[in-house]
């Protein structure tokens, strides 16, 4: 006799539950209790769309949902809260569209390219640093959380426009980026704001299209890109929505990241001293080059990833029947995966509750299951832009820890938000203290 094993008859466990996730502010809290008590695989039901959420936290089981049978897997229901303001750009499509547009944007990311953006990187952080030094002279506070928001926003706005930023500045009176970082609502309001930036963002591809400007640029990349079958360049449409899901996509995350790791730098002062003391090392004003070469710094910036990653849900659904973990998984399933549980399923860390950067040593990282950690997710979704990420993020934390010790001012609670990006619920208000 045949006998079937008893878990692929079965589904996950699960609450029984009805339950958006991502619809409500306590998602987060809610799926961390869930996982505390069903563990690395459970369900929950969404009654908006009729369908089974599966919510897993296995490594094994996620490397078959994001590349080992990624093919099955589509974006899924978390992508709805972002095509309104990213059209058809490569976050959101799906299918021949979207590995075309990823194949000829791929190159422009590649690590050996990250030199380009160096002096804008360098240039956006000598502005907030000056900003923060006069400040500190004045003894006031900064608001960390706005002014890193900013500048990250102009960071990835520089490098895709670099001085062409002021052309479209001019014609329409104003930075009219600046709408993304003052507004923290994703609205519907919010959506066609940041959609009536396509008409500027057109006119500046057809002014460089007539002049052709030498620039070393992302727009002049991506409009030099040329897809390897036809010889054809993207066309104007895909090429704005690209603009426009680079400046979304790479400029909150970035800024969320930054933001929850000077929040833990501040509560971890042996941290702070062992990252100043790597700093300190460096002879004289250390070259970018350099900056990235530290493996401390890097080590405090992926255990901060680590705590509090900015995507901290991933949604598939699946195209036709799997099986993952033992369990059935019916075509139509949402399969979602949140980094924020998986990076502190204790299986797989230890003491996941502490900041500790020394989990990032090399011979650590070997060891570890790599589906165990997923800042930027993996296999072919991967994201696009993580070496640029990394690249700001050492820059900046290293020129700012140079110069300061970065301070909570007074107890602020500081509690989390888990909308598109994971966030601060409150700004971090914070006492740059000269070194
Ligand atoms: C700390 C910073 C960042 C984090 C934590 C982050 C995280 C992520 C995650 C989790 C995804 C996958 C989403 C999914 O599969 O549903 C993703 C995709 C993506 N990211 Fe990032 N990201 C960061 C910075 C950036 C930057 C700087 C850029 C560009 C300048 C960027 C551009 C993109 C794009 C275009 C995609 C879609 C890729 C595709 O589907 O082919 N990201 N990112």
């Amino acid at each position: 006799m045949i006998s079937q094993s008893p878990a692929l008859s079965a589904v996950p466990p699960g609450p029984g539950d009805q339950f958006e996730i991502g619809d409500t502010d306590d998602s987060l809290e809610r799926m961390a209790r869930y996982y505390a008590e069903y563990g690395d695989f459970y369900r929950v039901h969404a009654p908006r769309r009729g369908t089974d959420t599966y919510v897993i936290s296995d490594p094994e089981a996620i490397r078959r949902v994001l590349v080992t049978n990624h093919r099955n897997y589509t974006k899924g229901v978390g992508i709805n809260r972002v095509k309104v303001l990213l059209g058809n750009g490569i976050m959101v499509s799906e299918g021949e569209l979207w590995h075309r547009q990823r194949r000829m944007m791929q190159p422009s990311f590649h690590r050996r390219h990250m030199v380009n953006f160096f002096a804008n990187i360098e240039n956006c952080n000598r502005a907030l640093l000056a900003e923060w030094q006069a400040r500190a002279a004045r003894g006031e506070t900064v608001n960390l959380t706005e002014d890193v928001s900013r500048m990250t926003l102009d960071i990835v706005l520089r490098a895709l426009f670099s001085d062409d930023l002021e052309v479209l500045a001019n014609r329409v009176g104003g930075n009219p980026f600046t709408v993304l970082a003052d507004e923290s609502a994703r609205d519907l309001r919010f959506a066609a704001r940041f959609r009536a930036l396509a008409h500027p963002i057109g006119e500046l591809i057809k002014q460089r299209r007539e002049r052709a400007p030498l620039r070393r640029d992302l727009l002049a990349m991506l409009m030099q890109a040329r897809d390897k079958n036809s010889g054809l360049p993207m066309p104007d449409k895909s090429l704005i929505d690209e603009v426009m899901t680079l400046i979304v996509a790479g400029h909150e995350t970035t800024a969320s990241g930054l933001n929850w790791l000077w929040y833990l730098l501040s509560g971890h002062p042996e941290v702070t001293r062992r990252l100043h003391a790597e700093l300190d090392a460096l002879e004289g004003e250390p070259t970018p080059q350099q900056i990235l070469e530290l493996p401390y710094l890097g080590q405090v910036i992926d255990e901060a990833l680590r705590l509090y990653p900015p995507g901290w849900l991933i949604t598939r659904r699946a195209i036709a029947d799997d099986e993952l973990g033992g369990y059935p998984v019916p075509a139509g399933t949402d399969v979602f995966i949140s980094p924020y549980l998986v990076h502190r399923n204790p299986r797989c860390w230890e003491r996941p509750e502490q900041f500790d950067p020394d989990r990032f040593r090399d011979a650590a990282v070997k060891e570890r299951n790599r589906f165990a950690y997923l800042p930027f997710v993996a296999g072919p979704r991967h994201c696009i832009g993580e070496a640029f990420a990394l690249t700001e993020m050492r820059i900046h934390v290293a020129r700012a820890a140079l110069r300061f010790d970065l301070q909570l001012a007074g107890d602020q609670a500081i509690e989390m938000e888990a909308r598109v990006n994971l966030r601060t619920r409150q700004p971090l208000i914070m006492r740059p203290l000269p070194r």
